[in-house]
């Protein structure tokens, strides 16, 4: 039997929470004070404490803070009553798992406690860790075994050890600067620069003057030279993110610069040479923009000349559990907590959902997650609300389609109860008949060979449904 420790001075209190607490099927401890409840958390180890703040003698957030130092796994549920505000945000600093006001809901102590003994047990289940040690974190890490990104690793192998362009296509969030990244720090350029630019956040002028440099004077408030990426990644990498919203003047200079490895920085007349590899990344289908025009085909086929699609992670469900495990990882070094793991129905929605913001969703999702889970495991209600409500779009289209059916079957019961009928069976069977002959013929206009196909029956009986009809 769980044990859960009341410490209240107000006897009120503790006992309708020991009545309470015993119809629930817990063992109750009563302590009328913190030194009392001090000596009870160590006499009755119980896995529970529901903490009043207001006590005499020690407080109630010294004896939260003496009783994490005893167990930290005991939960401990704060009652407050005054000072909401400030006591809970030192109570959360403390470790209070979670907090219920004066007088408190019995329905909602319930709930709570529930909650927490599940976080217990799960996390007694979780441990050893399931999930990296600090040390072997690494942030940079591309992190996913699946078919598809094992591909890609094969193709960063390939392609470090020479300079050519590379174009990395993918939907937002689905890794394409981790992989430019990869591809430079696992090549000989390795040792120089990185130099990232977004194409897309700069006005042309901007760009340009950011990409090339520029001399003194080439433009007003121009009062001294500046060196472009270009230049400033010389012998490293140039990383252009969203190159798809490059306007076609700059696409111009872009590609002969690719092709002649030297530029003129604005408003100068020597040419500059330089050594870069260039990354290129967008999350547009640039193709579709070269067909429109948008896009200069030349260019086009100057940066793919090796190509990255990386896959949206709802198209590869296998590394969501490592990518979770990664980035707890990262949360209990940022957060510095000690998060095991996580419940296995948020695993199971995790795996269901579709991710429109792929792997950047998810590691937002864990950090949140990370922050609102008041023990060192993640439940279900910890995650995002989005996540939660949404799995995939097809099934919600499925459940849509099932509740609208459930609506209609629901007045045909009304009905019947209504009408004291005693045939309801058949009468919903002939109505569905009915409707499904007639519509499969409409749409196969009354072809009655292929409507006979399409719903699984031969042709004499369709003849017999049509004359029923
Ligand atoms: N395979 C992966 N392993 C570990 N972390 C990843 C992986 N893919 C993406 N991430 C992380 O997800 C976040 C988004 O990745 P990144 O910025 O590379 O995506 P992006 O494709 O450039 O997104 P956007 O199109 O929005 O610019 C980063 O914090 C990155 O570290
Ligand atoms: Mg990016």
């Amino acid at each position: 039997m769980k044990k859960v420790l009341v410490i209240d001075d107000e006897e009120k209190v503790c006992w309708a929470l020991e009545q309470f607490l015993k119809d629930e099927g817990y063992k109750p401890i009563i302590a009328n004070n913190a030194e009392e409840g001090l000596r009870k958390v160590e006499t009755e180890q119980p896995n529970i404490v529901i903490l009043d703040v207001r006590l005499p003698g020690m407080d109630g957030l010294e004896a939260l803070k003496k009783i994490k130092s005893l167990n930290p796994s005991i939960h401990v549920i704060i009652i407050t009553a005054f000072d909401f505000f400030e006591t809970t945000i030192k109570a959360m600093q403390l470790d209070a798992f979670d907090f219920v006001a004066k007088p408190p809901d019995l329905d909602e102590i319930k709930e709570i406690i529930d909650r927490a003994i599940k976080a217990q047990e799960l996390s007694k289940a979780l441990s050893p860790p399931e999930i990296e040690p600090a040390e072997k974190y690494q942030l940079d890490k591309l992190v996913g075994k699946s078919g598809q990104m094992q591909e890609i690793y094969k193709l960063i192998g390939a392609i470090t050890t020479n300079n050519v362009t590379v174009l990395i296509e993918g939907e937002n969030g689905t890794g394409k600067e981790l992989v430019a990244k990869a591809i430079h720090y696992n090549s000989p350029r390795k040792d120089k620069p990185f130099v990232p630019i977004n194409c897309g956040a700069l006005p042309d002028s901007l760009l340009e003057s950011e990409l090339f440099g520029y001399e003194k004077g080439a433009f007003t408030g121009a009062d001294g030279p500046k060196k472009g990426r270009f230049e400033l990644a010389d012998g490293g990498t140039l990383f252009l993110d969203e190159v798809s919203t490059m306007s076609s003047a700059l696409q111009v200079k872009l590609l002969r610069v690719l092709e002649e490895q030297e530029f003129e920085p604005l408003g100068g007349t020597e040419t500059v040479k330089v050594d870069v590899r260039i990354i290129a990344a967008t999350n547009e289908n640039l193709e579709s923009l070269v067909q429109s025009g948008a896009f200069r085909e030349d260019l086009y086929y100057r940066l793919k000349v090796i190509s990255f699609n990386l896959p949206p992670l709802r198209e590869r469900p296998a590394d969501i559990p490592l990518l979770v495990n990664h980035f707890l990882a990262a949360a209990n070094i940022e957060l510095g907590r000690q998060l095991k793991g996580l419940d296995s129905k948020a695993m199971e929605l995790l795996l269901k959902y579709d991710w429109p913001g792929n792997v950047r969703q998810l590691e937002n999702a864990i950090k949140v997650a990370a922050v609102l889970s008041r023990s060192d495991v993640i439940l279900l209600e910890h995650l995002p609300p989005e996540i939660i409500a949404g799995p995939r779009k097809a099934e919600r289209e499925a459940s849509a389609l099932e509740s609208a059916l459930e609506n209609i079957l629901k007045a045909k019961v009304k009905q019947a109860i209504n009408q004291d009928s005693n045939n309801l069976y058949d009468d919903i069977l002939s109505m569905v008949d009915k409707s499904l002959v007639n519509l499969v013929l409409q749409e196969l206009n009354d072809n009655q060979v292929k409507a006979a196909r399409l719903l699984g029956i031969s042709r004499t009986t369709l003849r017999e449904k049509i004359k029923k009809l």
